[in-house]
């Protein structure tokens, strides 16, 4: 063992492997069974932590503030644009809205990602960490296949840390995504096809070239980086909320929640695993769907392994458009284990909650955030909420992600050529209006 801070246990065989540098050697596999799987293992115990998450340490300006459990092993490579420290704001708006319409208290949080430094998304801190890596391991050209933020994400951040990035985007990708990649001077390849497609010419391009591919939703720099939303959760909060919704496409999220919580499990620093409810949006979910079937067949043996893949979904949130589910296995034992659920979010209905937000809380989010959000709603009408619980809505991505929706926002302009036209206006005068599509939920 040459790596002195940390090794990778393969989920599957629990082979061990030395870091990254045996990793990429490898293959980004399991030298012993060929899985993809593998925890990140620290040598050094987690009696640190309690002293990160004191909550008055004003010391943690990126996730970087948990360096001693992050897969790097020198501080001077690390790439940081400040992401990661973010606020944990409560939604009264939301509250209310749960008490009225449906009789029920819940603490409302919202995780601003949109806030990130980097690109505006809870990608920031997956591609910071990535980037640090690489630089740490010398490689000089990488390759992904995105749906659009995490190649945003990524050609920052390793543009900052000299690396050239080839990204592999579907033919819906949004133009503002693709901007955020070619603007940097990183590679652009918008595949004519489906995100299934742009993954399978990306790792038929880092065959052919040598060229190392980013690992996805299980890729440990990814899922390392992600965790550390636990630790903040226990620095800003105090305590570990008692649902996780997300808007779901692959699902880092949920995967990286629980690898944090299994690091830590053993300080008794929280009390119980959040339930993770997932959104998926009503143009691409198939993962909702395996669910139901599931559901409905009272978890049949096997259910994990049955789900639909759908060929070039249709959906107005390409950021969300991952028709063949191949996490599905692992998100959906997670869902299960905790007690959680899979929803979907009539995507006509993204703008009016991304209006309303602007309205109610002064905040732009973008539109996988609407579907997020648009969960919130979709689980109150099916009473997926218990009395008294604290959710966590992932607040997954800025409207800067999105000048399309900006757009959409627009609903107060009135075209004049004289001043007796405009009359003075009450800006609550339009609350109702903009409460109507969710109300009708
Ligand atoms: C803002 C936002 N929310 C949610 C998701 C879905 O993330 P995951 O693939 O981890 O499910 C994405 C993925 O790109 C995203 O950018
Ligand atoms: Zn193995």
């Amino acid at each position: 063992m040459r790596n002195p801070k940390f090794h990778f246990e393969c989920r599957n065989c629990h082979e061990t492997i030395d870091g990254f540098e045996q990793w990429f050697a490898d293959g980004q596999k399991c030298p012993n069974c060929g899985q993809k799987w593998v925890d990140v293992r620290y040598h050094e115990d987690y009696s640190r932590i309690p002293n990160l998450i004191r909550e008055k340490d004003q010391k943690a300006t990126s996730l970087f503030h948990y360096f001693d459990y992050l897969p790097l092993l020198d501080k001077k490579n690390i790439i940081t644009r400040g992401e990661g420290v973010i606020r944990a704001d409560r939604w009264p708006f939301l509250e209310k809205f749960a008490l009225e319409q449906y009789g029920i208290n819940l603490t409302v949080l919202a995780y601003r990602n949109d806030d990130n430094y980097g690109t505006g998304t809870f990608k920031d801190v997956a591609a910071a960490m990535a980037a640090s890596v690489l630089k740490e391991q010398g490689i000089k050209e990488y390759c992904v296949a995105s749906t659009g933020n995490i190649a945003n994400a990524f050609a920052y951040y390793l543009a900052i840390a000299g690396i050239s990035l080839s990204v592999f985007i579907p033919d819906d990708a949004l133009k503002a995504n693709e901007a955020g990649v070619s603007c940097y001077g990183q590679k652009v390849f918008r595949v004519k096809g489906d995100y299934s497609l742009a993954k399978k010419i990306a790792a038929e391009y880092s065959q052919k070239h040598h060229i190392l591919l980013s690992g996805g939703n299980i890729d440990p720099a990814r899922v390392e980086a992600k965790k550390t939303q636990v630790f903040e959760w226990l620095r800003q909060l105090g305590y570990i909320p008692d649902v996780y919704l997300q808007a779901l496409a692959g699902g880092t999220g949920p995967i990286a929640i629980d690898k944090g919580l299994n690091d830590i499990r053993s300080l008794n620093l929280f009390n119980k695993d959040p339930r993770y409810i997932m959104v998926q949006t009503s143009g691409c979910d198939p993962m909702t769907a395996a669910w139901k079937k599931a559901q409905k067949n009272h978890f049949p043996e096997g259910w994990l392994h049955d789900f639909p893949i759908y060929e070039n979904p249709k959906t107005k949130i390409p950021t969300l458009a991952n028709g063949n589910p191949q996490t599905f296995p692992i998100i959906g034992a997670l869902v299960y284990k905790t007690g959680g659920d899979f929803l979907t979010f009539n995507e006509d209905l993204a703008v009016d909650v991304a209006r309303l937000v602007a309205f109610e809380n002064q905040v732009q989010i973008g539109p996988a955030a609407a579907i997020a959000v648009g969960g919130f709603f979709e689980g109150l009408k099916q009473g997926v909420f218990n009395e008294g619980e604290r959710i966590m809505i992932n607040i997954g991505e800025g409207m800067r992600r999105s000048p399309e929706l900006l757009e959409e926002m627009i609903y107060t302009t009135e075209m004049v050529s004289t001043s007796e036209e405009c009359r003075p206006f009450n800006r609550l005068d339009y609350r109702d209006r903009l409460w109507e599509p969710v109300k009708s939920i």
